[in-house]
């Protein structure tokens, strides 16, 4: 639907956007989707290339998905999870748990943020629980984002998400991130030094008596602009955690589920974190449901008396049709080797972004693991210098891909791919066709 047919009394106020701008640009008003692409009221095809937000695994409309919800919508629709139980909830957790070796419990929410506040509470509760009150403060790495609530927002990064509500935070305590292109410690180095785990380091040492949990985006950053941590941070981060008696938690809400090429970022390193938090494709990213699972020593911190319990709960937490949901998409995951089939799908990403992207002038550094990429672009590729804001180039660049059937959305000046685990080669080419085209149309500065 073109900007000039907005209803004049059009009543969405959508998230993360700026109305004055939505309101200016064409709109693309999805109708409905199949496989991998977006299908608009007009007809028009456009390939999800991030995904549906991070969140869409195999696809749309996958018959055996929408089949269990349709199945469990004539069953239960909604029961509690508050002191009663039901058969989908039991079943997923039971479920789950083979592919998250080492943790034995979950605690169902609605969306990711929600799954970090528990992370986060129970963090602390396990330490006041045990005896150590004083353990009370969170671990994040710099330009960190786990979601748009409060607790979420004070443990995410610095930043427009965040600095404006800084009145009603708390505040983390802070380590280096892996950026390593915009690192000064190792960016002109052959390899990366370790500066950021050596932040964590000093940081334990001086305050690790003050800690209730180290919270980390296993891998890669997501919306700090898709930054790639080298093989090894991971289980850097997890040995520190040890050596400081601290909680790990590992927020995998963006890398879960098969995108990074392993089923979860933390298998890349076989880490066990103390908590782990999921969300969008957990449900194959057909309806809203996440989890916060730990270990069985976390759980039982908080078995035993009335006051030892978690203080949490939402309404819809566990429900049985977003349940039915995440089981038939494990069941996919479990008839086939679909992490081999992600694997063989980035390589040829990668090879396409190097032969098609990587030469561009704007384009500074492309970072992916898995089928998880960032192109960021920069004013000058020496220096590195960003561009200017208002060149809005990211913008640009996302909002020409649709002239060539390709829904993709930037973080500012880093254009984001996130393709469902079910993209096929050419609609990989596709989407790189289409990166290209846009990055041809971002006016010179
Ligand atoms: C790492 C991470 N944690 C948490 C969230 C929040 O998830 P939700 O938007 O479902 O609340 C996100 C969303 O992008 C995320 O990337």
């Amino acid at each position: 639907m073109p900007a000039d047919q907005l209803p004049g009394d059009y009543p969405l106020w959508h998230p993360f956007t700026q109305m004055a701008r939505f309101e200016r640009e064409p709109q693309l008003v999805v109708a409905r989707a199949e496989g991998n692409r977006l299908i608009d009221t007009a007809g028009n095809e456009y390939i999800d290339g991030v995904a549906s937000l991070w969140a869409n695994v195999h696809g749309h409309s996958h018959p055996h998905i929408v089949g269990a919800i349709q199945e469990q919508a004539a069953k239960l629709q909604h029961s509690t999870l508050l002191g009663i139980t039901h058969e989908p909830a039991i079943e997923l957790g039971r479920r789950l748990m083979p592919h998250l070796p080492g943790r034995s419990r979950v605690f169902f929410s609605e969306n990711g943020a929600s799954a970090v506040e528990v992370a986060l509470k129970m963090a602390v509760q396990y330490q006041a629980n045990r005896g150590r009150p004083e353990r009370n403060r969170i671990a994040a790495l710099d330009m960190a984002y786990h979601g748009d609530t409060l607790g979420a927002v004070s443990a995410g990064g610095e930043g427009p998400f965040r600095d404006v509500y800084e009145p009603l935070l708390f505040e983390p305590l802070r380590f280096a991130n892996a950026y390593r292109y915009r690192c000064d410690g190792c960016a002109a180095e052959p390899a990366c030094t370790d500066a950021c785990v050596d932040s964590l380091r000093d940081l334990l040492e001086a305050r690790g008596g003050e800690v209730a949990a180290v919270i980390i985006e296993p891998r890669v950053q997501g919306a700090g602009g898709m930054i790639v941590a080298p093989e090894g941070h991971i289980a850097a981060v997890r040995a520190l955690c040890d050596e400081f008696d601290t909680l790990l938690i590992a927020d995998e809400v963006a890398t879960g589920f098969g995108k990074t090429g392993a089923m979860f970022a933390c298998d890349l390193e076989g880490v066990t974190p103390d908590i782990t938090v999921l969300g969008k494709g957990i449900t194959g990213g057909y309806l809203p449901l996440s989890a916060t699972v730990t270990t069985e020593e976390v759980y039982q911190a908080f078995h035993g008396e009335e006051g030892r319990k978690l203080f949490h709960g939402h309404t819809y937490a566990g429900n049985p049709i977003c349940c039915a949901a995440a089981l038939a998409s494990l069941d996919l995951f479990e008839a086939a080797d679909l992490l081999a089939r992600t694997r063989e799908r980035a390589a040829l990403l990668s090879a396409l972004l190097a032969e098609r992207i990587a030469d561009h002038p704007l384009v500074g550094e492309i970072r992916q693991q898995g089928l998880m990429t960032g192109i960021e672009l920069v004013a000058d590729r020496d220096t590195r210098e960003p561009l200017p804001a208002e060149r809005e180039a990211g913008w640009r660049v996302c909002l020409a891909a649709r002239d060539r059937g390709v829904f993709i959305r930037p973080l500012g000046d880093v254009i984001v791919l996130m393709p469902p685990l079910s993209i096929e080669e050419d609609e990989l080419a596709q989407i790189c066709e289409a990166v290209a085209y846009g990055l041809d149309r971002v006016p010179r500065g």
